[in-house]
């Protein structure tokens, strides 16, 4: 099953460039050019109406899915000009969320069992808002309750760590999204540029791949420490999360992620010549923000190691010569946190095995959590 990989989380993380091709087999539809010209999403074709009525959208779910919720929050309300909220299962239940009959509730799972994210799914129901599914597992728990849904088809998941699904469900929501806002004139160009992205995607994918030597070498230089610091902001606030939730998981190594807007609230005190600092700063809107965060660590001596997108000279020297840099492809925008995490999950995956720890199963995780 794991054919020449040694765990399911390194052929996970090397399966998605065919992973995002299953998710948008058959729902990316090409004109005679072999352009992308729009999305079909058979299971949500009877929804999309009621969907952009609500008075909101909800994203909801646990852990990773949790997070390729916030991956995908920005260009969703870009698209479909609604507020889209943000929840975690767990918190819905603790806070007894207002939800409405005009909310379209999305829930978010790899496995579809995950009890918070079932039992928040049936919070919302009984109050009346549209459940919808984003699921990898057919014939799951969440899968069969919601009202309607999107199944990620990644394959199956089998290491605790999500690495595929994370990246399949930001492009599904992608679709969604897409879906969503189909009638607008004033995003059609927008909407053809992601379209065209998303079939770049694999290939993307693909050569973000080819850093895992960079990353077993980082790896090396970094198995030893206490502690490591992820800083991201807009498209990329999800990356840093994520990013440290895969450290943490399974390398078992304390690791935070935060939006680097956040660094001068607090963080910041953190840093010194030892804690290690990744900061996502790809070529977006967010850029020149993230470079003046370059520039101020830097200035307080912190070692940085930068994500950045790999046509970029400038960031490199703003960083200086003690950076390490690693430079990922280019898509769009909203794309680009699917590319970004890759070198995080090489990275968390070569901590873990340099750090003789269980890659697959960690200790005291399951890959469902089917208890509240
Ligand atoms: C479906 C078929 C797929 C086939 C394609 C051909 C299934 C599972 N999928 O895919 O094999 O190739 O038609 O047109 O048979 N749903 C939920 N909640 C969820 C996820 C999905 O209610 O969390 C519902 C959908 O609304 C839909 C059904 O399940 O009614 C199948 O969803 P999905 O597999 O995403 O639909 P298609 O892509 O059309
Ligand atoms: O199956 P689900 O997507 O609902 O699981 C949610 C979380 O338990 C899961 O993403 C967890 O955080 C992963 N182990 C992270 O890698």
């Amino acid at each position: 099953m794991k054919g020449e990989f040694e765990h399911f989380m390194k052929k996970e993380i090397h399966e998605q460039p065919e992973s995002v091709v299953q998710t948008m087999m058959g729902r990316v539809v090409k004109d005679m050019e072999g352009a992308a010209s729009r999305v079909f999403l058979g299971g949500m074709i009877n929804f999309v109406s009621t969907i952009r009525r609500s008075r909101r959208i909800v994203l909801c779910g646990c852990g990773t899915s949790y997070n390729s919720a916030i991956a995908v929050r920005q260009l969703m309300e870009e698209l479909t000009e609604l507020p889209v909220t943000l929840e975690l299962a767990s918190d819905v239940l603790d806070r007894r969320c207002p939800f409405f009959r005009d909310d379209t509730c999305v829930f978010i799972s790899q496995s579809g069992e995950t009890a918070d994210t079932l039992k928040a799914m049936q919070y919302a129901k009984d109050r009346g808002a549209l459940c919808v599914g984003i699921v990898n597992t057919v014939g799951s728990a969440i899968s069969r309750s919601t009202d309607c849904g999107v199944h990620i088809n990644a394959g199956a998941e089998i290491g605790v760590a999500s690495t595929k699904a994370y990246t399949c469900q930001i492009v599904a929501m992608v679709l969604l999204s897409l879906s969503l806002s189909e009638d607008s004139m004033s995003l059609h160009s927008r909407r053809k540029r992601i379209m065209s992205s998303l079939l770049e995607l694999p290939n993307a994918i693909r050569k973000a791949l080819l850093l895992d030597a960079q990353m077993r070498e980082l790896a090396k230089e970094l198995k030893d420490e206490n502690s490591l610091l992820l800083l991201g902001r807009g498209y990329n606030y999800a990356t840093a999360l994520e990013g440290a939730l895969k450290v943490k998981e399974v390398a078992l190594l304390h690791s935070e992620g935060i939006l680097a807007g956040e660094m001068k609230h607090g963080p910041l005190a953190l840093v010194d010549e030892v804690l290690p600092l990744i900061i996502v700063a790809t070529m977006d809107d967010s850029y020149k923000k993230q470079e003046s965060a370059v520039q101020q660590l830097r200035a307080r001596g912190g070692r940085l190691i930068l994500i950045v997108s790999e046509e970029d000279d400038e960031i490199a020297k703003t960083a200086g010569d003690k950076a390490t840099i690693v430079r990922v492809p280019t898509v769009e925008d909203c794309l680009q946190s699917v590319v970004n995490i890759v070198p995080l999950q090489l990275l968390s995956y070569h901590l873990t095995v340099l750090r003789g720890h269980n890659v697959d199963q960690p200790r005291n995780l399951a890959k469902s959590v089917t208890v509240e």
